[in-house]
């Protein structure tokens, strides 16, 4: 029996990228849908749970993609809605590679340091990428900074990490000037700045000022540098006894986690591979 992958993607065209990573992930066919919308999702989804046996659901999958995470969620949560009892297919969710990317920078981190009772700041944790990062080291252990230009937002994104990781311990901070980067990430072992391409979060200034940093983790792949002195390529590299990565340092172990976790829907009908579950997929890697 062949595996399917459904992809349904919330942009109007079904990524690129996403496609060739199925395909790399040996998927046989793949279905792509584009600018799908939540009333849309019933139909396709019964395509997939009313085409094959029980024995062989597990060999149908669904894909949710698009840059837009929120949509993606939406996208999910309506998926979700529509299976009943066992009628039902694996679901990876990975809008705009937010799931894969986040647990790959945890990872990297935690090949250098132990993430329990660990101090580590998310510079721009509100954002899908930032946020889930924060999630996954909350759930590690580790005492999470969130920080965003907002204090609301930083408290906003801690409230729903905690809604998630019931024990996590969060502290929302609010950035508006180079001070304010220096207050928050003091005492910090390691730092993910996780802010939108092209926006340097910490400075060269602070940078040389963090005598407790050990890891330090730039998921911004466009100049300026989020973090200054991170190198876009960085990957482990020591820098001032710092060790650092760079987004495409991180991309090639986000590679990895997106093919396994294709691979891995295919292995039973029930998986809902979201943050926590893409995050353990990563585990089983390194
Ligand atoms: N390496 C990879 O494989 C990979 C994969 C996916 C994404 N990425 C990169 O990871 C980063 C995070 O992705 P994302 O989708 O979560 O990013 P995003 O939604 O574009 O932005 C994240 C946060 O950045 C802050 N921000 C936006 N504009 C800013 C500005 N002008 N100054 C300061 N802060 C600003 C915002 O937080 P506040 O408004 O709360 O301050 C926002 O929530 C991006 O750079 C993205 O390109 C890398």
């Amino acid at each position: 029996m062949k595996t399917i992958l459904i992809q349904l993607d919330t942009d109007q065209h079904p990524s690129t990228f996403d496609r060739v990573v199925a395909v790399d992930a040996d998927v046989d066919a793949l279905f792509s849908y584009g600018g799908v919308t939540p009333e849309q999702v019933e139909p396709l989804v019964h395509g997939a749970m009313f085409t094959r046996g029980p024995k062989d659901l597990c060999k149908t999958a669904i894909f949710i993609g698009g840059s837009n995470v929120a949509a993606g969620e939406t996208l999910l949560a309506k998926v979700k809605k529509t299976f009943f009892g066992p009628v039902r297919v694996s679901v990876l969710m990975d809008s705009n590679g937010s799931n894969t990317t986040a647990g790959a920078a945890v990872l990297c981190a935690r090949k250098h340091i132990s993430l329990r009772e660990c101090e580590a700041v998310v510079l721009a944790g509100t954002g899908p990428v930032g946020q889930r990062a924060a999630q996954i080291l909350a759930a590690e252990g580790a005492r999470v900074w969130v920080a965003s230009r907002s204090l609301d937002r930083a408290a906003q994104t801690c409230e729903a990490i905690s809604a998630i990781v019931p024990n996590a311990r969060l502290t929302p901070v609010g950035i508006n000037t180079v001070d304010d980067v220096r207050t928050a990430c003091q005492g910090a072992a390691l730092v993910i700045a996780a802010g939108a391409a092209g926006v340097e979060l910490l400075p060269a200034s602070v940078r040389a000022e963090l005598p407790e940093l050990k890891v330090a983790i730039d998921l911004n792949a466009v100049p300026p540098a989020g973090i200054a002195g991170v190198e876009v390529m960085d990957k482990g590299i020591d820098r001032q006894g710092v060790i650092c990565y760079g987004a495409i340092g991180v991309g090639g172990l986000k590679m990895k986690i997106h093919k396994a976790a294709i691979r891995k829907l295919f292995e039973s009908n029930d998986q809902i591979l979201d943050t926590a579950a893409v995050y353990q997929i990563g585990l089983g890697l390194v």
